[in-house]
């Protein structure tokens, strides 16, 4: 690739597709999750070498609790071990850690782990890991919404106070808006992703499932993105009117 890339600024990575991954090479769901781990982290490395500024990575959704028990403690517990020991490159690469999602009712233990790697990671900046965990876009309204209102019922702001950056301030993480969404697994579809984030965003689908979305893979998408004519509701950039 030659450096005249656009490189997106907010990266949305919705990681779909470990279950069929792993069924289809006859083995049990839960190892294409263990799998993707492995990809994720090929992944981070390559998107911080790249120059990518911020990341959200959707990780566990509000709904994933509906899943079997088993897969469910699965997940909390790789997520646990991956933060404690897979994610050793982020200080090499200088790459910040913050938390989406509803805390309540995600165990202690993965709490801390979460906890830990924020604190651990807080001085970086040279890529912003957003990791989407128990998340949800209709969840982060409702929250944002409360702390909103509280705020008001303590007389801390006005309503004149409420404006669309204040909004963006109040989400789970003050993030600039999402430019490209990539949904591995040839689903689409949102899922409660980032809706809010992602209403100028580019969309990209690709037929991988995500384990098998390596840093080749991310190539062709950030390709496909150069090919995108962003108007933001407006006309095309290239002749400004006078
Ligand atoms: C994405 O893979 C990971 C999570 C939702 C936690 P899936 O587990 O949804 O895999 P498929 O979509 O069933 O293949
Ligand atoms: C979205 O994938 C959530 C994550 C990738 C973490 P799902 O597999 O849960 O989404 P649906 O159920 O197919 O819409
Ligand atoms: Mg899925």
């Amino acid at each position: 690739m030659n450096e005249e890339l656009v490189i997106p600024n907010h990266i949305g990575i919705i990681m779909d597709g470990n279950g069929r991954w792993a069924q289809e090479r006859g083995m049990i769901r839960t190892m294409g999750h263990k799998t993707a781990v492995g990809t994720l982290k090929k992944l981070c490395v390559h998107m911080a070498d790249m120059g990518v500024k911020y990341a959200s990575l959707y990780a566990f959704s509000t709904e994933n609790f509906k899943r079997d028990i088993k897969e469910v403690d699965f997940l909390m517990n790789l997520f646990i071990e991956s933060f404690k020991k897979e994610f050793t490159f982020l200080k090499e690469k200088k790459v910040r850690v913050v938390f989406s999602g509803r805390r309540e009712p995600l165990p202690e233990k993965v709490l801390e782990a979460m906890d830990q790697i924020v604190e651990e990671t807080k001085e970086y900046s040279d890529l912003v890991l957003n990791i989407c965990l128990n998340y949800g876009s209709h969840a982060e309204i409702v929250d944002m919404t409360k702390k909103v209102c509280e705020m008001y019922q303590d007389g801390e702001i006005s309503l004149d106070d409420i404006n669309e950056e204040f909004i963006q301030k109040n989400m789970y993480q003050d993030l600039p808006p999402l430019d490209y969404v990539i949904r591995t697994s040839g689903e689409l579809r949102l899922s409660n992703f980032m809706m809010y984030q992602a209403s100028y965003a580019e969309f990209y689908f690709p037929d991988v499932y995500f384990p098998d979305f390596t840093p080749e893979e991310f190539d062709k998408a950030i390709e496909v993105f150069q090919k995108r004519n962003r108007r933001f509701g407006g006309i095309k950039n290239e002749v400004k009117s006078s």
